[in-house]
C-alpha cells in the first residue's frame, strides 16, 4: 500500500481576484522504503507542496482548494485538529535546511529529542531511548552529547540532531526539504549517507527535496519535477535524469555542470519562474521554453503517461527529442 498518495492537491494564497494558486493539480504517491525526489526551481511550489502533507501550510494565508492527501489512506484535508497533532511529527516527520533555526538554543539536546519521545512514544522517553537514537544517526560519544547545547555543535552534527528527533517518533515518511543545502560539500556527502542508510534499515518513506541532481541522482527511485506550481515530468529516476523528455527537465539537467556537482541554487536558464496568480497562457514554461511552438502559448498541456512508467506536461516532448543513434549501423 501507498503510504502517501497526493490527488490532485490545489492550494491558493489569498482570496477572491487576488488568489495565487501556488499549487495546481499535484498529484503523487510514495510507498514504504521509496525515496522520490521533488525538483525545481525556486518558487515552484515544492516546500507548499511538501508542507500541505501534514497541512503545515497555515490557513490563512493559504487555503486547501481541492484534492486529497493521503496518509495510509486516511485524508489529511479532513482531519481533525487533534489528529493533525498526532500525525504531525508522528506518522510524518519534517527535516528543514536550518538545523540550528529549528532547534531550540536555551535546551540541551537530550532533553529536546526526549521532549518529541515524549509526545509521541511516552514509553520510550528514557535517556537510553535518545543515546540509541543519536547512535543511529551517526553521533559520536552520544552519552557526552546529550549534555550539550545547539551551540556546541557543528552544523552538520546539529542535522545530525534534526534527524534524531525527526526519528523519534518512529515516522514511516520523512519528508526532507533540502537537508543539506546550508551544510558544507563533505558534511552533506554524509547527511546523504545517512539518509540512505536510516531509509534501509527503517524502511522509512522519503520525500527529499534538493537542488542538487547528483543527490536525487544518488538517493531517489522516482523524481518528479516541479515547474509553476504543477508536476511537469515524473518517473523513474534513471530515465529522468538520462533521457529527460520535457523541455524544462533538459533545461534543468543542462544548467547543471556535471551531475555531482553542487549548485545551491538552479538559476542558469533564462529567464524566471512566473508567480502564482500570474501563470502565463497556454504551456507556463513558454516563454522560457528553447522549443516553444506557437500552438504552446494558447493550449494549455495536461500531464499525459507515456506508456512507460513516465508522465509528462509537454505534447512535444516525444517528437523534439532525437532519437538516439543505434551503437552500430545496420
Ligand atoms: N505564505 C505565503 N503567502 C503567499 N505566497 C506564498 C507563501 N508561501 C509561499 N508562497 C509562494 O508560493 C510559491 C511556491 O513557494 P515554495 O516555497 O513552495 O517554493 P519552492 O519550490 O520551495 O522554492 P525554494 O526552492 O526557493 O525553496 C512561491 O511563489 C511563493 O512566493
Ligand atoms: S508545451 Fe511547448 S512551451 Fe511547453 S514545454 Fe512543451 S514545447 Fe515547451
Ligand atoms: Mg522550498
Amino acid at each position: 500500500m501507498h503510504i502517501l498518495e497526493i490527488k490532485n492537491l490545489q492550494l491558493e494564497f489569498g482570496a477572491g481576484k487576488t488568489a495565487a494558486r501556488a499549487v495546481d493539480g499535484v498529484s503523487l504517491s510514495l510507498e514504504a522504503g521509496k525515496t522520490l525526489c521533488l525538483v525545481g526551481e525556486s518558487g515552484s511550489g515544492k516546500s507548499v507542496t511538501a508542507l500541505s502533507i501534514a497541512k503545515l501550510v497555515p490557513v490563512p494565508p493559504a487555503r486547501y482548494v481541492g484534492g486529497e492527501i493521503l496518509l495510509e489512506g486516511r485524508d489529511v484535508l479532513k482531519m481533525t485538529p487533534r489528529e493533525l497533532r498526532e500525525i504531525r511529527g508522528g506518522l510524518v516527520s519534517y527535516v528543514f535546511q536550518e538545523p540550528g533555526a529549528s532547534l531550540n538554543p536555551v535546551f540541551r539536546i537530550g532533553p529536546q529529542i526526549k521532549e518529541s519521545l515524549r509526545y509521541h512514544r511516552p514509553a520510550a522517553a528514557t535517556d537510553t531511548e535518545v543515546i540509541r537514537l543519536l547512535k543511529l544517526v551517526g553521533i559520536p560519544a552520544p552519552e557526552a552529547r546529550l549534555k550539550n547545547y545547539p551551540h556546541e555543535m557543528s552544523g552538520g552534527m546539529q542535522q545530525r540532531v534534526m534527524i534524531a528527533m525527526a526519528l523519534a517518533s518512529q515516522p514511516k515518511l520523512l519528508v526532507a526539504d533540502e537537508p543539506t543545502t546550508a551544510l558544507d560539500v563533505t558534511i552533506q556527502a554524509q547527511i546523504i549517507e545517512l539518509l540512505r542508510d536510516l531509509r534501509r534499515q527503517l524502511g522509512m518513506a522519503v520525500l527529499l527535496i534538493t537542488h542538487n541532481l547528483g543527490i536525487v541522482g544518488d538517493l531517489a527511485d522516482d523524481v518528479a519535477v516541479m515547474y509553476a506550481g504543477q508536476i511537469v515530468e515524473h518517473g523513474p529516476v534513471r530515465e529522468v535524469l538520462q533521457r529527460p523528455l520535457h523541455p524544462y527537465t533538459r533545461a534543468l539537467i543542462q544548467s547543471v555542470p556535471e551531475l555531482e556537482t553542487d549548485v545551491a541554487r538552479l538559476t542558469a536558464i533564462p529567464g524566471t519562474v512566473p508567480l502564482p496568480g500570474a501563470f502565463p497562457i497556454g504551456c507556463r514554461f513558454n516563454s522560457r521554453c528553447p522549443k516553444a511552438l506557437p500552438a504552446c502559448a494558447a493550449q494549455t498541456p495536461e500531464l499525459v503517461p507515456d506508456g512507460n512508467g513516465r508522465q509528462v506536461r509537454c505534447p512535444y516532448a516525444q517528437s523534439q527529442i532525437q532519437t538516439p543513434k543505434p551503437p552500430f549501423a545496420s
